[in-house]
């Protein structure tokens, strides 16, 4: 087993490394100010490569593997949470389902609008009645000769507002009524009839980026914007959760980033910063925090680089449900006690807001929710090691209820 990086994934890393210190630290405390998407970023992204990095050669990108994108990741987090997520959403979650799933078409359009209006596509799956309980969403998508038209609204999206490509999950029914399964479909923001960006949430953090709904009305599009896994509607929700892995990683490297940098911070103050005639650092109540916070930032960093690695090896190429469910709880846990712990290590100086480990912990407050909770998470990997699962939702009960039907029907003919 390889625990080194190649040198083109040091110089990659350095790259970033580069332009985060350079360019994006810098920023990080207007954005989160003015709560304005930081489209200078986004470009600047694009132009060093980072944007769409995992999108193969054919399609304009680089072909990188997801652990390259991980890399990346995390140098921005250290310096600049909604930057890091612009490298995400641009690498992870939606995108890669259309790499993996969509016809010729969709991936070079895909890539087309990444590549030329630097856009983080949106994933939209929530709704206001089904947030945890994903399979209960009742957006609907019926078919309608070659279109689709679609009714419902999603909430809490990331990126609406902004984002152009949108991958939206519906509830799909054929013409004569008959439910189909759950199938994402493709909308482009401004050019989709139908398709409204609601209210914005007032964040906790991740300011410069929106959250918003996103209203489908009558939104007509056509029978080509439906992105169908190798299963079909069959399995249609289980594929594009499976897709959805890529971006489970890329929000727990977000968490990493966010508290390794905290942490740094930390370091350098109780270096520096005097109390009983010497640095903090040299007080051992500081230097087991210190270490506490170094040593779970490692073990988390671990965990999400062997996450990312993972899809190497798997049939679609995604990462493996349980080790990406796995490196986001430990990651977003982590976060938030080490972000809180860089803020102790500061005293009162690291309560103001002139300090950037207040706007750190507000940012690293989100991942144990956003991109699926760490309780759901928990009933994920249960459902790994216990090689069964206890449905969550009715959906699943019903599911459940149909299958034990069905095996006694079935069993009774015998
Ligand atoms: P609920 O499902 O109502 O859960 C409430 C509480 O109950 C939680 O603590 C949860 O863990 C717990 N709970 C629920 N069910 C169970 C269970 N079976 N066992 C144990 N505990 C349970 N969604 C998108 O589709 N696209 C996005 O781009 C997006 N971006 C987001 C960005 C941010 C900043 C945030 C905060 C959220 C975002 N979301 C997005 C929504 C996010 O995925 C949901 O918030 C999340 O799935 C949880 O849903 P909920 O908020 O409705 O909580
Ligand atoms: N990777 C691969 N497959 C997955 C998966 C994942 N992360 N999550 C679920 N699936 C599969 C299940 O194995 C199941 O397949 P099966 O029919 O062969 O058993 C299928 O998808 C349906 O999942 P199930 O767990 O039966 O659904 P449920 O009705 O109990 O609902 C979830 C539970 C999946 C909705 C819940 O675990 C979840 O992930 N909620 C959070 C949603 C989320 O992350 N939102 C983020 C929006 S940004």
């Amino acid at each position: 087993m390889d625990f080194d990086l190649t040198p083109d994934q040091r110089d990659l890393q350095q790259r970033a490394r580069d332009l985060a210190q350079n360019v994006f630290a810098a920023r990080a405390p207007e954005i989160d100010k003015t709560e304005e998407y930081p489209w200078d970023n986004a470009k600047a992204l694009n132009e060093a490569g980072f944007m769409g990095m995992t999108i193969p050669k054919e399609y304009g990108g680089q072909g990188r593997s997801f652990l390259d994108a991980v890399l990346v990741i995390e140098q921005m987090a250290m310096v600049c949470g909604v930057t890091a997520r612009i490298v995400v959403e641009s690498n992870m979650g939606a995108i890669s389902t259309v790499m993996r799933y969509g016809t010729e078409e969709q991936k070079r359009m895909a890539a087309e609008v990444i590549f030329s209006r630097a856009d983080k596509p949106a994933i939209c799956i929530t709704e206001p009645e089904a947030g945890s309980a994903a399979t209960e969403m009742t957006t609907r998508a019926d078919k309608c000769g070659d279109k689709w038209v679609i009714n419902g609204k999603k909430h809490w999206i990331t990126g609406a507002g902004v984002s152009w490509l949108h991958l939206i999950f519906a509830r799909a029914f054929d013409e004569d009524g008959t439910e189909l399964g759950i199938g994402g479909f493709l909308a482009m923001r401004d050019e989709t009839p139908g398709l409204r960006i609601g209210n914005r949430e007032p964040t906790m953090g991740l300011r410069g980026i929106p959250e918003a709904e996103v209203i489908c009305e009558d939104m007509e599009v056509p029978a080509n914007a439906l992105v169908e896994s190798p299963s079909g509607f069959k399995r249609g929700f289980a594929d594009l959760m499976n897709a959805y892995n890529t971006q489970r990683v890329g929000a727990g490297t977000i968490a990493l980033g966010i508290a390794a940098g905290a942490y740094d911070h930390a370091l350098n103050y109780a270096l520096k910063r005097e109390q009983f005639g010497r640095p903090i650092a040299e007080f051992q109540g500081l230097q087991w925090m210190l270490v506490d916070m170094d040593s779970q930032v490692e073990a988390a960093r671990a965990l999400i680089y062997k996450a990312a690695a993972s899809a190497e090896k798997s049939n679609m190429g995604f990462p493996d449900v349980k080790l990406a469910a796995q490196a986001k709880i430990v990651a977003s846990e982590m976060a938030i006690k080490v972000t809180n712990d860089a803020l102790q290590v500061y005293g009162a100086a690291g309560y103001s807001r002139r300090n950037p480990i207040e706007r750190m912990v507000r940012d690293g407050r989100m991942f144990t929710i956003g991109g699926g909770t760490a309780q759901i998470l928990r009933t994920v990997v249960a459902s790994q090691i216990l090689g069964q699962k206890l449905p969550q939702t009715r959906d699943g009960y019903l599911k459940l209820a149909q299958r034990e039907a069905a095996d006694k029907a079935s069993n009774a003919a015998k």
